[in-house]
Formats: structure tokens, C-alpha cells, sequence
């Protein structure tokens, strides 16, 4: 089964044609990011017009490079949750268009399921039920992948996500948007144990996360150095900001996955391209003889494949949207087990 997904929820515009959930033929992924560097961050109504401006070309070179039409083509994929409203819009009403003048299906895909699902793209033997962290710019989460269209939230952000405090910390240390990687490169080259950040206390669910502490403590000491004239080593804030990072991270799922008996572990979203916790990961999964498994680095950030991936197990789960299909700025993983979020 050919399925055309599309990805327009936040400052990506991806196209992908995907054979039976795992063969990519073609994955086009035009990004927008040197226009909202500018800004700092995305600026959510210069992305719904930059993804109205490219999204027929994007899709056009997908087909062309999977050496397809429309006619070999299954069903429409499109993510409809969560993101920037305006920029989800933009892919909905285009996938809706397909859709229609093609009379083939249409598939609603949740954009972080999508991306849990870039790991069956990487490892076809990788069967749910596993336990996933999902970091991303927009989320923290650990979850319980039940099946292939199933998810249970065990442990959530109380504020930043993962990639929005690598952003935020990148910026006070003069990286550009989207600065996470730049600490990523920075921190091979500085000492990790130079400082010592806090780990934040959670209240509620002991697999909760919290960043901003951890971000203001890097801003704080950056800006008391600038007042007091001191210069201070980047690279090794960087580093010890990522070690204190990947030890929250890695610690937690440890813990979820020891309580609730998983011995499968995933990891997801564009904060998974991070090598500092791909490594820090792999190696406490190793110690306690947990398999591990993570997206190749294309599929880390936001592509179509992944919702292509998604949609072939979300069609096989029997889910369609008709011609009322609307975008969901918000949607838990959670909610969409229970059924909610429209469809
Ligand atoms: O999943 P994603 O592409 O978009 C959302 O759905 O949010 O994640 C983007 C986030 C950004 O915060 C970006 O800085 C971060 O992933 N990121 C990284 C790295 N590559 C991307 N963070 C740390 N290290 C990296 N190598
Ligand atoms: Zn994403």
C-alpha cells in the first residue's frame, strides 16, 4: 500500500511517499528555519504562508522522486494534531484537496505518534509494546506504546520541553535559532563536570519533567558573569548543561522502565539526533540489558515519512477523516487512545 503523507505543523514542509509503512520512496523535507531565525523562533504566521508557498512543489518532487502519480498512490496522509494551527491548516486543506479529486482516503496522523513511528522505519523488528521518550521541540514525554495505534503518557513536562530548553540555553550562550544542535557540537569540545546544574524536583508523577529551573540556573550564570566582566568557556556550559540534561532524561526512563517492566526502549523527536543522550541511552540501556532503539538522524526532526509510517498502521486500525477534517493545536497522546480529538 502507497500512502502520500504530508507534514506542515510547525516550520517544516515534508512530503513522503511511503510503501507499507516502512519503504521510503521518497522523503522531501523543505524547511523554513532561515526565515524565522531572524525572530529567534517560529513565527506562526510567516509559517502558514511559507508552507501556502511550497507545499505544491514539495509534494510535486516527492511524487517525481518516488517515480509516481497520483494514480499510484493509496491514501492521503496528513498530520492534523498537534501543532501551530495556521501551519496544520495548510497541509490539512491540501491533503483534503487530494483527497477529494482523487476519491482516495484520507488519514488524520498524530504528529507525535509520527514520530514514535520513525522508529519502525530504522528497525522493522522493533513490535510495541515498548516504553518511548519523545523529546522534541514541543515535547517531554515518556510513554507507553501499547500497540501501534495505542499510547499511555506516564510522564510529562511541567513547563520547557527538552528542545525548547536546549533553544532557550542556546540562545543566552549566543547560538542562533534553532540552537540545539550548535550545543550538541559545542559540548563535545567543552569539560561536563565544569559546573553543576540543578536536577529539578516534580511535584505529582515521579516520571514528570521539569527544565525551567535548569534553564534559568544557565542564564543566571551566564548573565552574573557578564555584570561581574568574567569570561566564561561556552563549550563547557554547553557540555554541562547537556550532561545535566541527558541525566533527567535517561534517569526517568530508567526508572519508568524498570517499574513497569520494559526491557524495549525508544527514543523520538527531534531532541533524539542529540549525541550526548543518544549515547548516555544506549549506555544505561546496555547496563541493564534493555534494547534500544532510535530513529536514523533524517527521521529525527520533522519529516513526512514518519507520518507516512504512522498512517499505514492508523489505516490498518481502520482510521479515515472525511472532507471536515480540522487541525488540533493540542491533543495528548492520551486522548487519541480514548478516542477523542474529532475523529
Ligand atoms: O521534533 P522537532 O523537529 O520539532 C518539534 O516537533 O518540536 O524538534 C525540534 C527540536 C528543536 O528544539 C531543536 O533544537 C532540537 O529538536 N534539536 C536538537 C538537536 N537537533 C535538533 N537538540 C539537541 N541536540 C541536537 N542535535
Ligand atoms: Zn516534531
Amino acid at each position: 500500500m502507497r500512502i502520500l503523507a504530508i507534514e506542515s505543523s510547525c516550520d517544516e514542509t515534508a512530503c513522503a511517499i511511503v510503501e507499507d509503512g516502512v519503504k521510503i520512496l521518497s522523503n522531501i523535507v523543505a524547511t523554513q528555519i532561515s526565515e524565522h531565525r531572524l525572530y529567534g523562533g517560529v513565527v506562526p504566521e510567516i509559517a502558514s504562508r511559507m508552507h501556502a508557498e511550497c507545499i505544491y512543489q514539495v509534494v510535486e518532487e516527492a511524487l517525481c522522486e518516488a517515480s509516481c502519480t497520483l494514480a499510484n498512490i493509496d491514501a492521503i496522509a496528513v498530520t492534523y494534531a498537534p501543532g501551530l494551527i495556521g501551519a496544520l491548516l495548510v497541509g490539512i486543506s491540501f491533503a483534503k484537496g487530494l483527497a477529494l479529486s482523487t476519491g482516495k482516503p484520507l488519514i488524520p496522523v498524530h504528529h507525535i505518534a509520527g514520530h514514535i513511528a520513525a522508529n519502525y522505519i530504522s528497525h522493522p523488528d522493533l513490535r510495541p509494546p515498548y516504553l518511548c521518550l519523545v523529546v522534541s521541540g514541543g515535547h517531554s514525554h515518556i510513554v507507553e506504546v501499547l500497540d501501534y495505534t495505542t499510547y499511555h503518557v506516564v510522564g510529562r513536562t511541567h513547563d520547557d520541553a527538552a528542545g525548547e530548553c536546549f533553544d532557550k540555553v542556546a540562545r543566552t550562550l549566543g547560538y542562533e535559532y534553532p540552537g540545539g544542535r550548535f550545543i550538541d557540537s559545542a559540548a563535545r569540545f567543552g569539560n561536563p563536570i565544569a559546573y553543576r546544574f540543578p536536577h529539578p524536583k516534580v511535584d505529582g508523577c515521579e516520571y514528570d519533567f521539569s527544565f525551567s529551573g535548569l534553564k534559568t540556573a544557565v542564564i543566571n550564570l551566564v548573565h552574573n558573569a557578564e555584570q561581574k566582566g568574567e569570561t566564561l568557556v561556552r563549550e563547557d556550559i554547553a557540555a554541562s548543561f547537556q550532561r545535566t540534561v541527558c541525566e533527567i532524561l535517561v534517569g526517568k526512563t530508567m526508572a519508568a522502565a524498570e517499574a513497569l517492566g520494559y526491557k524495549n526502549i525508544g527514543l523520538a523527536g527531534g531532541v533524539s539526533a542529540n549525541s550526548g543522550v543518544r549515547s548516555a541511552l544506549k549506555q544505561a540501556c546496555d547496563q541493564r540489558g534493555f534494547r534500544l532503539f532510535m530513529p536514523e538522524l533524517r527521521y529525527c526532526g520533522d519529516n513526512a515519512a514518519m507520518i507516512g509510517c504512522q498512517a499505514y498502521y492508523d489505516f490498518l486500525a481502520g482510521k479515515r477523516a472525511d472532507q471536515s477534517l480540522n487541525g488540533i493545536a493540542t491533543l495528548s497522546l492520551d486522548k487519541l487512545a480514548a478516542g477523542e480529538g474529532g475523529l
